[in-house]
C-alpha cells in the first residue's frame, strides 16, 4: 500500500474514492439510517456535485447506493447542492436541495422517493413544478441563496416553515419560507434571524433541545421545557457558530438568549476542522444526531494525487448541557462496537516534564478516553484577558512545547518514537481575575515533516469548574489522518486532519505527557484499537 492509502481514514465515513463535502439530508426510515452527501463522482477536488447516498443499520457500517440526486433537469443542471430531508406525516420523506440552474442561479428544488416501499429509498423523483423556491420571486441574491433546512410544522396556522441561508451585504440572513402544502412556498415578511458582520450564512440549522436530560426532540417541538439552537456555517472563517435562544412560532422569530453571543466570538460546535454540519432527529433512539464534514488540510495537488478527499466526522449525539449555557456532543454509542484490543492505565502520576507511552495497540486507529486529576492550582499561569475571545491565538502562542504551570498536559498522538513528529492534544489551566480558565488545544505544528500542509493550531475554552472538580476528561478518536477530540465529556470539541510522514500505521505511537510545573495524575485511561467497519466498499444497486 502507498502512503496515501495508509493515511486514509478507516472508521470515519467516506466513499472509496473522490471528493466529498457537506453531509446532506440525514434521515431514518423503516429501520435504516440514510446519509446523503456532496460528492464529485469524477475526481478528488470539488466539482460536478451530486447527492451520493449510503445506508446503514448503525451509522458505523455503511453500504453505498447509486447517487440519489444528480443533475438531470434545467433546474439543477449545474449541480445539486446542499439541503435537508423532512419526514412528512405518514412517514413520507421528502428532500429539499439547492439546484444550480443554467444562469448559475441558486434555486430550491424538491424530490420525492419514487417508491416508498423500498427502505433504501434508492430512486428519487423531481417533479416538473421545480424549482419550488425561486430567488427572483423574492428579491434575494441568487448567487448566495442556498442550503434549505429541514422544515417544521406549526399547528397554529397549519403551515410548514424552513429557512435558507443568504446575505445582505455583510449581514448573514436566514430567510424564512412558509407553505401550506409543501409545494407552494412564500417568503415570510422578515427573516427568522439575521446578524450583522458575519458574511454569508451557509448550511443553517434550527432545532429544539430539551432543557433537561439528553433526549433529542423532533424538529417541530416548541413550548415549555424547550430551547432552540440556531447554527450557521461561516464561509469567511470556515467555522460553525451557534446560539441558544427562543423560537416564537407566531411571530416567526428566533431570538438568541442575552448571554448567547451571536457573532464570531460565539460558541462553536467544534473549534477545528468541522463544517457544513447538519442534524436530524433519530426516532429509533430518541436522540438528535449531528453530522459534520472534516475537509483535508493538504493541498488540492495532494488530494488529486491521493484520489480521495474529505470525511464526515463521527456522528455525534447532541443535547443541552445541564448548565443551560451550551451544547454537549458525544460520539454515538454505536461507535463503541468497533472497540477491540484494549490497553488500560490507572492512577499513574506524570511528573512535571514526564511522559509515558500507551503501547501494544494500533494507536493510528484508536479510541482513547483519559481522565486527568490536577493537584494544586497555585502554579497556574496568569490568564491574559486579551485572549478571552481568542483561544486559538493563545494556543498558537503557548504550544505543547511551552512549559507551563498547570499543564500543558494531554496526549501526543500519531507520534514518531522519538516524539519529533506528533500532534498534541492538551489542556492548560490559567488563573484569571476570579476563576480558573481551562484551555483545550490541538497543536499539529509538528504533525508532519511534509511541506504544503495547512497545520493550524485549534483551540477552545472549556466551561468547567476545575477548582471544584480538580479533574478533566479527554476522549480522542484517532483514525490515520483524523484526530477528533472531546473535552470534558463533549463540552469542547476539536477536529484536525494531519498527515504524518513517519508516524504512519504501525509506526505511530501514542504518549501521555505533562509539560507543566505541577504533577498531574492519570486516574484512568482506556485506549482501544478500532476495528474497520464496512465503509461503502460494496455498492448495492
Ligand atoms: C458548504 C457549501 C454549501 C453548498 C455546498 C456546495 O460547504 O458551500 O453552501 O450548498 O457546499 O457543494
Amino acid at each position: 500500500t502507498s502512503v496515501n492509502d495508509e493515511l486514509k481514514p478507516v472508521y470515519h465515513f467516506r466513499p472509496p474514492r473522490h471528493w466529498i463535502n457537506d453531509p446532506n439530508g440525514p434521515l431514518y426510515y423503516k429501520g435504516i439510517y440514510h446519509l446523503f452527501y456532496q460528492y464529485n463522482p469524477y475526481g478528488s477536488v470539488w466539482g460536478n456535485i451530486v447527492w451520493a447516498h449510503s445506508v446503514s443499520a448503525d451509522m458505523i457500517n455503511w453500504k453505498a447506493l447509486d447517487p440519489a440526486i444528480y443533475p438531470s433537469q434545467p433546474f439543477d443542471i449545474y449541480g445539486c447542492w446542499s439541503g435537508s430531508a423532512t419526514i412528512l406525516p405518514g412517514d413520507k420523506p421528502v428532500i429539499l436541495y439547492t439546484g444550480i440552474d443554467p444562469q448559475k442561479r441558486q434555486i430550491q428544488n424538491i424530490a420525492f422517493p419514487s417508491n416508498l416501499s423500498d427502505p433504501y429509498l434508492r430512486e428519487w423523483t423531481k417533479p416538473d413544478h421545480n424549482p419550488v423556491i425561486d430567488p427572483s420571486d423574492s428579491a434575494v441574491n441568487a448567487s448566495a441563496f442556498r442550503d434549505p433546512t429541514t422544515a417544521w410544522y406549526t399547528p397554529h396556522n397549519q403551515r410548514w416553515s424552513l429557512v435558507i441561508g443568504t446575505r445582505r451585504g455583510s449581514r448573514g440572513v436566514a430567510v424564512l419560507y412558509k407553505s401550506k402544502d409543501f409545494i407552494k412556498w412564500t417568503k415570510a415578511q422578515h427573516p427568522l434571524h439575521s446578524a450583522k458582520g458575519t458574511g454569508m450564512w451557509e448550511c443553517p440549522d434550527v432545532y429544539p433541545v430539551a432543557l433537561e436530560g439528553n433526549q433529542g426532540l423532533d424538529t417541530g417541538v416548541v413550548g415549555a421545557g424547550v430551547k432552540h439552537v440556531f447554527k450557521v456555517s461561516l464561509d469567511e472563517t470556515r467555522f460553525e457558530y451557534y446560539t441558544l435562544g427562543t423560537y416564537y412560532p407566531k411571530a416567526d422569530k428566533y431570538i438568541p438568549d442575552a448571554n448567547s453571543t451571536d457573532n464570531r466570538n460565539g460558541l462553536r460546535y467544534d473549534y477545528g476542522n468541522f463544517y457544513a454540519s447538519k442534524s436530524f432527529y433519530d426516532p429509533a433512539k430518541k436522540r438528535r444526531i449531528l453530522w459534520g464534514w472534516a475537509n483535508e488540510s493538504d493541498s488540492a495537488h495532494a488530494d488529486k494525487d491521493k484520489g480521495w478527499a474529505g470525511v464526515q466526522a463521527i456522528p455525534r449525539a447532541v443535547w443541552l448541557d445541564s448548565n443551560g449555557r451550551q451544547l454537549v456532543q458525544w460520539p454515538i454509542e454505536e461507535l463503541e462496537t468497533l472497540r477491540h484490543k484494549r490497553r488500560s492505565v490507572k492512577n499513574r502520576n506524570i511528573p512535571s516534564g514526564g511522559s509515558f507511552e500507551v503501547k501494544n495497540i494500533l494507536t493510528a486507529q484508536a479510541d482513547v478516553e483519559v481522565t486527568f486529576d490536577v493537584g494544586s492550582l497555585e502554579n497556574a499561569e496568569a490568564f491574559d484577558p486579551l485572549y478571552a475571545t481568542d483561544a486559538q491565538a493563545l494556543c498558537a502562542k503557548m504550544t505543547a512545547k511551552t512549559k507551563g504551570g498547570v499543564g500543558p498536559f494531554g496526549l501526543l498522538v500519531l507520534a514518531s518514537a522519538d516524539q519529533e513528529e506528533a500532534t498534541a492534544v492538551f489542556f492548560r489551566i490559567f488563573k484569571a481575575q476570579d476563576n480558573h480558565v481551562v484551555l483545550m488545544c490541538h497543536d499539529p505544528t509538528r504533525s508532519s515533516t511534509r511541506e504544503m500542509i495547512y497545520k493550524p493550531t485549534f483551540a477552545g475554552f472549556v466551561d468547567v469548574d476545575i477548582e471544584k472538580t480538580k479533574k478533566i476528561s479527554l476522549r480522542s478518536l484517532i483514525d490515520h489522518s483524523v484526530v477528533e477530540s472531546f473535552g470534558a465529556g463533549g463540552k469542547t470539541c476539536i477536529t484536525s486532519r494531519v498527515y504524518p510522514s513517519v508516524a504512519i500505521g504501525r509506526k505511530a505511537h501514542m504518549f501521555v505527557f505533562n509539560n507543566g510545573a505541577e504533577d498531574v495524575k492519570v486516574s484512568e485511561l482506556n485506549a482501544w484499537e478500532m476495528k474497520a467497519p464496512e465503509m461503502n466498499d460494496d455498492i448495492i444497486f
